[in-house]
């Protein structure tokens, strides 16, 4: 398969570039990247030389219809990740959620309807979040299925909803053969450090303090990147257009719980004292509108037969080991413009 992958130079998406080119030896994948800055390259330098063959890298604008309309015209296959993804910068500036997340999802979609014509075979994944169902209560028992009403409540998560409805609008309008997925939060190698799990491991090993937002009850359903890139192939190749399919393993967690094994898992590795480690720990102003807690249904995905492979606890020592055997990576990630924005989040908080 011809694959389009845009924003294959972020967190979720080079991992499935890395992904695909190793598990499907037919498929050919161009990158469609801004390289803004959480795209980074260095996520993809081995897969630049393992598979030159078969991998392009293409600097350009999802919103640049004269970029995006001749790539599209190559590929059999879409998968959308590119994307603002950070709730705290959405809160303070809503106008790039808009153009990304809304307009440039509105130009891919524009250009596949173009260059696909009635071509049934083709397919456009549409990489959304959970975050458009809104927020639970902490006693509800209830979780979001795919029939659950949207009802976003960050800038963020509203600009994901309305790429969202505008996805499934050019199936129903247009026949767009289109597949949308909403996963839960991801974490592993490679998300970039203003994340809650990355952030709390470059913290602790540096002596940062752990900035927790209100009373850190608040509850996230994590899987595990690798997971989500299987779970999007997955759909991909066997789901149906027009669905809508929940990506998530059932693994929700409170933040509090999850720094605490965060900061177990870095005292292990670096023969610390958790508890000198734990001190750092800070309660600090609450993120405006913050959602409680997100919960989904993956009952869907797993009628399909899909096995997820990691446990949470697994998978989040996995993480802090390559946090911990990547310090190249984490200090260009962390260089001047992230201190510049961790002052303006953090300070005096
Ligand atoms: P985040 O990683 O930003 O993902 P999302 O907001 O999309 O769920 O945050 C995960 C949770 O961690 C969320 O409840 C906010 C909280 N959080 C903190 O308490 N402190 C932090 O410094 C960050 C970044 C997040």
């Amino acid at each position: 398969m011809k694959i389009l992958v845009s924003g294959g130079c972020g967190f979720i998406g080079s991992n499935f570039v890395k992904q695909t080119l190793a598990e499907h030896p037919g498929d050919e994948i161009v990158n469609l990247d801004l390289l803004t800055y959480a795209g980074n390259p260095d996520n993809l330098a081995e897969v630049e030389t393992d598979f030159a063959d078969r991998y392009r890298l293409v600097r350009g604008d999802v919103c640049a219809m004269q970029t995006v309309l001749p790539l599209m015209g190559e590929a059999e296959v879409v998968v959308h990740f590119a994307a603002e993804s950070h709730v705290d910068r959405s809160i303070k500036d809503a106008a790039t959620f808009v153009r990304t997340n809304v307009l440039g999802t509105q130009v891919m979609l524009e250009a596949a309807r173009q260059s696909w014509g009635d071509d049934a075979s083709r397919r456009f994944v549409y990489v959304s979040t959970d975050e458009v169902y809104g927020a639970l209560p902490l006693d509800d028992p209830r979780s979001f299925a795919e029939d659950w009403p949207l009802d976003p409540r960050s800038p963020y998560s509203a600009s994901k909803a309305g790429a969202d409805l505008l996805a499934q609008a050019f199936y129903h309008t247009h026949g767009l053969p289109v597949i949308v997925t909403r996963s839960c939060n991801n974490y592993g190698p490679n998300q970039f450090p203003e994340k809650l799990i990355p952030l709390m491991i470059l913290n602790a090993v540096s002596g940062r303090e752990l900035p927790i937002y209100g009373d850190g009850l608040y509850v996230r359903d994590w899987i595990h990147v690798e997971d989500v890139c299987r779970a999007t192939d997955f759909v991909l190749r066997q789901g149906e257009t027009g669905q809508v399919y929940n990506l998530g393993t059932g693994a929700q967690r409170a933040n509090l719980d999850v720094i605490h094994q965060l900061i177990a898992l870095v005292a292990d590795r670096l023969g610390r004292d958790a508890s000198e480690i734990g001190r750092l720990i800070r309660h600090v102003a609450d993120r405006p509108g913050h959602d409680r807690r997100y919960a989904i249904d993956n009952s869907k995905l797993l009628s399909l037969g899909f096995e997820p492979r990691w446990n949470f606890e697994e998978g989040l020592r996995h993480t802090v080991d390559w946090y911990l055997d990547n310090p190249v990576w984490c200090e260009r990630a962390t260089s001047a413009s992230y201190q510049e924005y961790y002052r303006r989040m953090y300070e005096n908080r």
